[in-house]
């Protein structure tokens, strides 16, 4: 069952009340992270609040390297060598509405980090198959259903409209993309939110229900209720006569998990 998603201004009027508070737990920058952390599940924070404020950040920091590994991310996304080859500046950001992209079909790859939870799926990936090309991929972390209870009080503390795995991937396979890997990173984001419990517990000002909601998804990442996971799908490449299954196959070059 997918859930209605909030409207547009609900989302928007939270996020401009919470920026502020955002970028004081996570900032100062130059990189911010509003995502879910990768640790040991039995990680010991540490006792004063730069230390564990360097913890959170290094936590946030490892999701992403975990990602970049599960995606094969530095061999076949070519990240390093972009880089490298000092093209930074013809990178162009672009803000806008993730249901709204339009052709034509230009791009290897599009990814996601703690963000589809706002989306409605299949106007998602209806925009995705519009701009990423036969062959591409798209990369998706973030939070999912284990059990229906927890639908309710995520989405109210959030915002959101949290989902189940299975209607992302049926939202996908209308509109061209095939599953090609998921991780169940679960225990690892409960590492972070341990992290995160303790750090709320030294800001300056008291977040009980705040520590009570974290507690809560902090448990459920460890038993099953809330689970974390990396997901990619490839879209399917008819044009080229080949089979998209068959270049993804074990040990073939251009399979990026191989
Ligand atoms: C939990 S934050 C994650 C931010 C960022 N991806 C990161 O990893 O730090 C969720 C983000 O989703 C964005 N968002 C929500 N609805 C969106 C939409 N329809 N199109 C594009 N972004 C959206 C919000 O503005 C917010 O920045």
């Amino acid at each position: 069952m997918t859930h209605r998603r909030p409207p547009t201004e609900a989302i928007v009027e939270w996020y401009n009340r919470k920026t502020e508070f955002l970028l004081e737990k996570y900032g100062p920058g130059p990189r911010v992270h509003y995502h879910t952390g990768w640790a040991a599940p039995d990680i010991v924070p540490a006792a004063d609040r730069s230390h564990l404020r360097r913890q959170l950040w290094r936590s946030q920091e490892d999701m992403v390297w975990q990602a970049a590994r599960a995606w094969g991310a530095e061999k076949n996304l070519t990240g390093h060598l972009l880089d490298q080859a000092g093209v930074r500046e013809r990178v162009q950001p672009l803000l806008g509405d993730a249901h709204a992209l339009e052709g034509p079909a230009r791009f290897d790859a599009a990814f996601s980090f703690d963000a589809t939870t706002y989306f409605d799926r299949e106007s998602y990936f209806a925009s995705l198959a519009r701009v990423v090309h036969g062959g591409g991929w798209v990369f998706i972390e973030d939070t999912f259903l284990g059990r229906p209870e927890l639908a309710a009080p995520f989405n109210e503390y959030w915002t959101t409209n949290i989902g189940w795995a299975h209607d992302y991937v049926a939202a996908a396979v209308q509109y061209g993309f095939d599953l090609f890997r998921l991780e169940d990173i679960s225990l690892h984001s409960a590492g972070f939110w341990k992290l995160s419990i303790a750090y709320t517990r030294l800001l300056a000002e008291a977040r009980p229900a705040s520590i009570r909601w974290q507690s809560a998804i902090h448990a459920a990442y460890l038993d099953g209720g809330l689970r974390n996971l990396l997901l990619s799908f490839r879209k399917r490449d008819w044009s080229s006569g080949s089979d998209p299954f068959e270049t993804c196959a074990e040990g073939n070059p251009s399979n990026p998990h191989s």
